[in-house]
C-alpha cells in the first residue's frame, strides 16, 4: 500500500484526477491511498491567511511558514514519510525512472505552491525532493502533483490488470513504444501490419522492438545516448 498526502491550497483541483479509471481501482483494491490536506485550515487569525508579501519587494505573494510548518508537523505526528516533495519550476524534472523509484515507497508527502511558491525556509527544514514535470510554469503545484500520483499510481505491482503492462509501456526500457492497432483489419485502405496477423509471437516480439527502436532514434534521439 503507498499513502500519499498531498498539501494543497486548492483542493478542488485535486478532487477528480483520482476518482476515475485506474487509480480508482488502485485505491478500491487498497493499493494506493490518497489524502488531500487543505493548507488553509493551518491558515493564520480570521482570515486564515497563508500568502504574504516577499520581502525585498517585487510582484507576488509567497506562501507562509507558520501554516505550512504546522501542517507538516501535524502529518509527521502519525507518519513516517520516505520522500517530502516540493512541486516547483526549479526541481529535478520528473520522468519514468523517478515514478519507478517512488512507486516503490510507503509514505510520501506532496506540497504543492502557489503565487510565487512557499518561504525557502520551508524547503530547508522539510522537503527531501524537488521536482518539476517540465520546463514550464503552473499556476500551482496541483496539476503536477496530479502527474506524480498517476504515473506512480499504475505502477504499484497488482494495479495494472496485466501485470507486464508497464513494463512495455514508453519510456521503461528508455525506448518508445512501438504503435498498436485494433479492429478493423483494413480502414480507409490502411492495413494492419501484416506480421501482427500471422500469431508469430517471436516474430510479432521482434517487429515491435525494430519499431520502437526506429521510433526512439526518429523522434527522440537523446533517449538512446
Ligand atoms: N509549479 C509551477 N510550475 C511547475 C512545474 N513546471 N513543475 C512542478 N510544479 C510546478
Amino acid at each position: 500500500m503507498l499513502h500519499i498526502d498531498i498539501i494543497t491550497a486548492v483542493p478542488a483541483l485535486l478532487e477528480s484526477p483520482f476518482a476515475h479509471s485506474i487509480l480508482k481501482r488502485a485505491k478500491d483494491k487498497n493499493l494506493l491511498n490518497v489524502n488531500i490536506i487543505n493548507l488553509r485550515d493551518f491558515g493564520l487569525g480570521k482570515h486564515q491567511q497563508i500568502d504574504d508579501y516577499q520581502y525585498g519587494g517585487g510582484a507576488g505573494m509567497v506562501m507562509m511558514c507558520e501554516p505550512l510548518s504546522k501542517c507538516i508537523e501535524s502529518l509527521k505526528a502519525n507518519i513516517i514519510y520516505d520522500e517530502i516533495i516540493y512541486m516547483t519550476p526549479d526541481g529535478a524534472t520528473y520522468n519514468q525512472k523517478t515514478a519507478n523509484t517512488l512507486s516503490l515507497k510507503n509514505n510520501i508527502l506532496i506540497i504543492c505552491g502557489h503565487y510565487k511558491g512557499i518561504d525557502q525556509r520551508i524547503r530547508d527544514m522539510y522537503v527531501t525532493m524537488e521536482i518539476s514535470i517540465g520546463d514550464y510554469v503552473l499556476s500551482g503545484g496541483e496539476l503536477g502533483a496530479a502527474i506524480l500520483v498517476d504515473s506512480i499510481g499504475r505502477l504499484i505491482p497488482g494495479v495494472l490488470s496485466d501485470e507486464t503492462s508497464a513494463l512495455t509501456d514508453s519510456f521503461q526500457d528508455n525506448l518508445l513504444a512501438p504503435p498498436v492497432y485494433t479492429r478493423p483489419e483494413e480502414f480507409n485502405g490502411l492495413k494492419v501490419p501484416e506480421v501482427l496477423l500471422n500469431g508469430h509471437f517471436k516474430m510479432i516480439d521482434e517487429w515491435r522492438q525494430d519499431e520502437s527502436f526506429k521510433r526512439t532514434q526518429e523522434r527522440r534521439p537523446d533517449l538512446l545516448d
